[in-house]
């Protein structure tokens, strides 16, 4: 029996070989033959970890969208038809919701990784551009996402947030217009959004990440040391061309990273059969109630991983100024390649400037998530976000100054792993 198994597999494969010869070397190429440093350590875990939420986000939208109405006067409805009636449809919807936040949560450490390492340096510039885009579709798709079941963090989110277009001199209001099809978020914003969330920006996503990782593996992955292993020695057990301290991706790192998706499926499920709005911070508990545009919640505030941006916007005085502040925290995060000038890569060859203005970033980074966050009310903390803010932008203003100062250890010839 195995035998005609194997012997129909083998026929399969060679009549498909026969015909795109070019199939076997690409998975070669990207997989067996993707040679990649031998010191991965957990931080490496998240890249593997975003494809899968990708995949979750993809497969559970696609049944959603089965049993979702994507209009002003059904949509909510039909979400709690989904979430009651929908054979699984509770466990469906809320792999999506919870999916949303665990993907960013997977993807800030993926970034804070990347600046950790500095994976972003020469010559993955590329890599780095691509990943910001990625961020920024993600945004743009978990935005139009929360809007399309309809409740009231739905509706007044979308309003503030497509209203911001409005502080844009000349154009602005015609634009907020043009972007919602109506003076307020109505059927023809859900219209497209929908349009937009479950077509357009997911083949956008898919196709950069795509681009994001051709654009890594022509070049090679970086590792905690940072150290170039392409410059070192050769010859791994492997592929005497290839660099000694390497190993191939599969099978190595495919069953190294399903560890970590064991790990994250536990964490994953524990969050969402137990506790799938996290109290709040992953599904407002005002979206639980439907749209009502002449009521308008206490506190009108977005989803944990927009509010960093969110409090420099609210604690900015002048509306147009802050909506160019946020946007330009996320703009400044493109050009961190080239403003960052020191010599070695990774943190663990940098000296104490980095350290504290990596960790600074970091709590300005949460902290400022925390104010977002709140009901924006307390003028101490106002004051404190515009510290915040002031240092956030230090970090990077100021970043090409210190990385050049920092008293950096030498890089050693071979990652330290190694026997
Ligand atoms: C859907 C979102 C994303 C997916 C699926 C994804 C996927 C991956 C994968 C599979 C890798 C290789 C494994 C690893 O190094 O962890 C990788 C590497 C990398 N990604 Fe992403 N990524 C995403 C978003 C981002 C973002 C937002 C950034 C930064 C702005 C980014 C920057 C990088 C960098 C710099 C590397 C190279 C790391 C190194 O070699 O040290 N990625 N990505």
């Amino acid at each position: 029996m195995s035998n005609v198994i194997t012997r129909t597999a083998n026929n399969v494969f060679d009549w498909v070989t026969a015909r795109a010869p070019g199939m076997m070397p690409f998975y070669r190429k990207h997989m067996t033959e993707y040679y990649a440093p031998k010191n991965f350590n957990l931080w490496y875990y998240f890249g593997s970890l975003a494809l899968l939420v990708l995949v979750n986000q993809i497969v559970t939208g696609i049944f959603l969208t089965m049993h979702f109405k994507p209009s002003a006067a059904e949509a909510f409805s039909s979400v709690e038809y989904i979430m009651r009636d929908v054979e699984w449809g509770w466990l469906i919807r809320y792999m999506h919701s919870t999916g949303a936040s665990l993907f960013f949560i997977v993807v800030y450490l993926h970034m804070f990784r990347g600046l950790l390492y500095g994976s972003y340096q020469k010559p993955r510039e590329l890599v780095w551009i691509l990943g910001m885009l990625i961020y920024l579709v993600l945004m743009a798709e978990a935005f139009m996402g929360y809007v399309l079941p309809w409740g009231q963090m739905s509706f007044w989110g979308a309003k503030v947030i497509i209203s911001l277009f409005g502080a844009i001199p000349v154009i602005g209001n015609g634009l907020t217009e043009w972007i919602m099809g109506d003076y307020l978020p109505g059927d023809a914003t859900l219209n497209r959004f929908f349009a937009l969330h479950v077509i357009a920006l997911p083949l956008v996503l898919l196709l950069l990440v795509v681009l994001h990782l051709g654009a890594l593996h022509e070049v090679g992955s970086n590792n905690p040391d940072g150290v170039d292993i392409k410059k070192g020695p050769k010859g791994n057990r492997w592929d005497a061309s290839k660099p000694l301290d390497s190993i191939p991706f599969h099978p190595y790192y495919t069953v190294k990273d399903l560890v970590g998706v064991g790990f994250f499926l536990i964490i994953a499920a524990f969050i969402i059969f137990f506790a799938p709005a996290f109290g709040g911070w992953f599904l407002e508990h005002d979206n639980f109630s439907e749209a009502n545009r002449l009521v308008t919640p206490e506190h009108i505030k977005p989803v944990w991983y927009y509010t960093p941006y969110y409090a420099m916007l609210r604690v900015i005085p002048h509306k147009l100024s802050g909506v160019l502040v946020m946007f330009g925290a996320i703009a400044v995060l493109f050009l961190v390649p080239w403003l960052d000038r020191s010599k070695v890569k990774s943190v663990r060859f940098r000296g104490w400037m980095s350290k504290l203005a990596l960790a600074v970033l970091a709590v300005c980074f949460l902290w400022l998530g925390k104010i977002g966050a709140g009901p924006g009310t307390d003028p101490v903390e106002t004051i404190i976000g515009r510290v915040l803010t002031f240092l956030y932008f230090a970090f990077f203003i100021t970043m090409p100054l210190w990385t050049k100062l920092d008293k950096t250890k030498p890089v050693p010839e071979r990652v330290k792993m190694h026997d």
